[in-house]
């Protein structure tokens, strides 16, 4: 694959489209001082996320996987006034520094940490006030990813939009005798998708500043 091409071409969109302000640059920083994988979005992503969101009119959101927080800044912008993220993330390190980052990016109003694991907290948050989000972002751990969509239907109402990173992991995913536990957690979701009747889904693959891979896009039907 033409990697080069692709990262030229990436960088030309987000020169145009997506260029990052001092705050998400210091959160890509942050990265690197605290000891933080550099696993965020790229810049063209976080930017499809915040198109999407608007586009959604999503007064509410919900992620899993925080990190230092970069797409949580893109998906926060997206937001009215009113507007609420909840970001759920296991490390309290990486929960410490995404504070900080957010806080530094003036969204500290909009943006609710849980720390936890997200099968955990899911399941206290479908069994409390039951909830229901416009739009939810998956990119936590890829094992659990079919149990993560199940509970994402259930916060959900029609309309709501599920996006879901990195489920075809440089092609990886044609392999069907892949002992790779990532690989198999995002086959098992692709399939998923196909048989859940109530969303319209499809997958697009993205390659450019990050290797190549896919976000799967979901849009809870309405009930007519
Ligand atoms: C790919 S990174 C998220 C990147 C972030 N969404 C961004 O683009 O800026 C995945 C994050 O999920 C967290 N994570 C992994 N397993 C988790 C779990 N079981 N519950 C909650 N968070 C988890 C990791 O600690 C890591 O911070």
């Amino acid at each position: 694959m033409k990697t080069d091409f692709f990262l030229e071409i990436d960088h030309y969109i987000s020169g145009l489209l997506a260029p990052e302000d001092q705050a998400l640059k210091d959160t890509i920083t942050s990265l690197d001082t605290e000891g933080l994988p550099q696993h965020s979005v790229s810049a063209n992503q976080g930017k499809f996320l915040q198109v999407m969101t608007m586009a959604c009119n999503a007064k509410k959101v919900l992620e899993l996987g925080t990190l230092g927080g970069y797409s949580t800044i893109w998906l926060a912008r997206a937001l009215p006034e009113e507007g609420k993220i909840i970001t759920i993330e296991i490390d309290q390190h990486h929960g410490k520094v995404a504070q900080q980052n957010i806080e530094n990016a003036g969204l500290s109003d909009k943006v609710e940490f849980r720390i936890g694991k997200a099968l955990d907290i899911l399941l206290q948050m479908v069994n409390s006030n039951n909830e229901k989000f416009d739009m939810i972002f998956i990119d936590a751990d890829k094992p659990p990813y079919t149990e993560y969509f199940k509970y994402a239907l259930q916060l959900s109402r029609p309309g709501t939009m599920i996006i879901l990173d990195n489920v075809i992991r440089e092609g990886k995913i044609l392999n069907t005798t892949s002992q790779d536990e990532k690989v198999q957690g995002v086959q098992r979701l692709n399939k998923l998708l196909s048989t859940t009747e109530n969303v319209t889904a499809t997958i697009l693959q993205t390659f450019g500043a990050k290797e190549h891979d896919g976000m799967a896009i979901a849009v809870v039907n309405r009930v007519d």
